[in-house]
């Protein structure tokens, strides 16, 4: 069976990476205009840095949970597994998933905003580091900041179509076009939550739980 996985904050959640509009959630302590837009980093790149660096350590410490263990076990199995995450830790990979799609980009990696170069990012940024390839101190978190367009989208919207099953796990579904992929899911549609998302009624199935208890009992029952 060909699976399109759509992975949100709440994967993480239970590694210990903060979600983002859970209560305590990140965009209740941070102002995302200021750290996770372009006319933030502009005017003041040192706080952006600051905020993806504190990401980035805490990315470090944390360890792939049940959910991501689960996931990449549904992979390795006989299913045709497309993982895509709005995340941008690298839990699944470090579980072992291989095919995974990082539509909101990657804490790993920096970008150049002049010549778009990308590197693996060091731990800790700053704004007057150098381009690996152009030189200009223009660098930033390779991340898809509000008010840009998110990665792969052809790829993902080809996968998500062609999918006999679209689920989608721990997201609120209140950011696009993530949040509108279901639409274009031809298959069986699945949402795996805590509670019910902003976009709960147009999936067909729903399993509430934490993702990981909810996750590897489901993938059990696929395997
Ligand atoms: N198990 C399952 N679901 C959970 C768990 C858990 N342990 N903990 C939280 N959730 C659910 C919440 O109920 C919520 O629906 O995860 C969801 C998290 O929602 P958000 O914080 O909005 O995260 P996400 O949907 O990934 O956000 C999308 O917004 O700011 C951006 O770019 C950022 O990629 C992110 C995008």
């Amino acid at each position: 069976m060909k699976i399109a996985i759509l992975t949100g904050a709440g994967v993480s959640a239970e590694s210990g990476l903060g979600t983002f509009r859970d209560k305590g959630g990140m965009w209740t302590k941070y102002d995302l205009d200021e750290v996770a837009t372009p006319q933030g980093f502009v005017r003041n790149p040192a706080l952006v840095h600051d905020f993806y660096n504190a990401r980035r350590a805490n990315c470090v410490q944390a360890a792939p949970n049940a959910a991501h263990d689960a996931l990449a076990r549904l992979e390795k199995s006989a299913h045709d597994v497309t993982l895509i995450t709005q995340n941008v830790d690298d839990l699944h990979e470090r579980a072992g998933s291989q095919a995974v799609i990082h539509m909101h980009g990657s804490l790993t990696q920096a970008t150049c905003a002049v010549c778009h170069a990308t590197w693996v990012a060091p731990l800790v940024m700053a704004p007057d580091d150098p381009c690996p390839d152009c030189a200009a101190p223009a660098t930033r978190p390779d991340i898809v900041w509000f008010g840009e367009v998110p990665y792969h989208m052809d790829q993902i919207a080809k996968v998500v179509s062609e999918a006999d099953l679209f689920v989608a796990i721990g997201t609120s579904a209140e950011v696009y076009p993530a949040a509108g992929l279901v639409e274009i899911a031809q298959g069986r549609t699945l949402e795996v939550n805590l509670a019910p998302s902003a976009q709960a009624n147009a999936f067909e199935d729903h399993l509430i739980g934490p993702a990981t208890k909810v996750v590897p009992d489901w993938v059990a029952g696929l395997l």
